[in-house]
């Protein structure tokens, strides 16, 4: 994660960023270290990445990279305004004796990569580009699963679906997700590979209910997504609200600020 202290809506990169709407810095930094603390109560380590100084979306560091076990698919952003963070994320990977390999298209690591047991879910339309869906499973060993965004409102797949179980323990893997902001045979591939997946309304999904964190039973997301908590407890899983608005400011909530380090 990368403490927030750069975090600024400086430019509009996507629908819900606007720059006359200012950020409350304080408030972001309080926010932000409770969603560290709710991970440190849950039992997860948290490693923070120094913040490089004018790079106002460096806290979101699930655009990073997409790390599994010991190797990493490097990113490289869409947009010239986040292009300088790719090199420190991977620098600060490679201090963690994590081999990165650098995306030669644009790619935006955890924001468009979600990854399961068995696959990983690839987002485009938007940001990461197709290529970069084929070069990363060159990287990462596992089969990769193209899916098409078409809403600009859910700009990166991790807006537009969460992982609630990875299906690497006993329970089979579990997804929710928002059909709308998927084109149709996108949202027919889903439909194959996950027939049982709770699937979310526009208004759980615009209140960043999506953009979780799970370990499988524990569901951090955006106190916001009340809707979508109580589904999750009827569906089994421990709901943990957050208050992390302040970030919505830039659109991104709890998965955008999270790199996960898979196994
Ligand atoms: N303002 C950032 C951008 O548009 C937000 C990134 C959110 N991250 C995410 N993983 N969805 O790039």
């Amino acid at each position: 994660m990368c403490r927030p202290t750069e975090f600024r809506v400086t430019y509009a990169i996507n629908p819900w960023m606007d720059p006359t709407r200012p950020v409350d810095g304080a408030r972001a930094l309080a926010q932000w270290e409770s969603l560290v603390a709710a991970y440190r109560a849950l039992g997860h380590a948290v490693d923070v990445v120094e913040p490089l100084p004018g790079q106002p979306d460096m806290v979101f560091a699930a655009n990073g990279a997409l790390v599994v076990g010991d190797v990493a698919y490097g990113s490289s952003f869409r947009f010239p305004e986040r292009a300088a963070e790719a090199d420190a994320f991977a620098a600060w990977l490679r201090s963690l004796h994590v081999e990165v390999v650098p995306a030669t298209h644009p790619a935006e690591g955890e924001g468009d990569f979600l990854v399961l047991g068995h696959v990983v879910l690839a987002g485009t339309g938007f940001r990461t580009s197709l290529a970069a869906h084929v070069e990363a499973a060159t990287v990462i060993d596992r089969p990769f699963v193209t899916l098409e965004l078409v809403d600009p409102s859910f700009y990166h797949l991790d807006v537009a679906l969460g992982v609630l179980d990875d299906g690497r323990g006993e329970a089979p893997a579990d997804i929710a997700y928002y059909p709308g902001a998927f084109s149709l045979h996108s949202r027919r591939t889903l439909r194959e590979l996950f027939p049982d997946a709770l699937l979310v309304t526009r208004d759980e999904a615009l209140a960043f209910g999506l953009n979780l964190v799970s370990d499988g039973l524990n569901v951090v997301l955006p106190q916001e997504a009340r809707t979508l908590a109580d589904r999750l407890h009827q569906r089994g899983y421990r709901p943990m609200p957050v208050e992390l608005d302040e970030f919505l400011k830039s659109g991104g909530s709890v998965k955008c600020c999270t790199m996960e380090l898979h196994a």
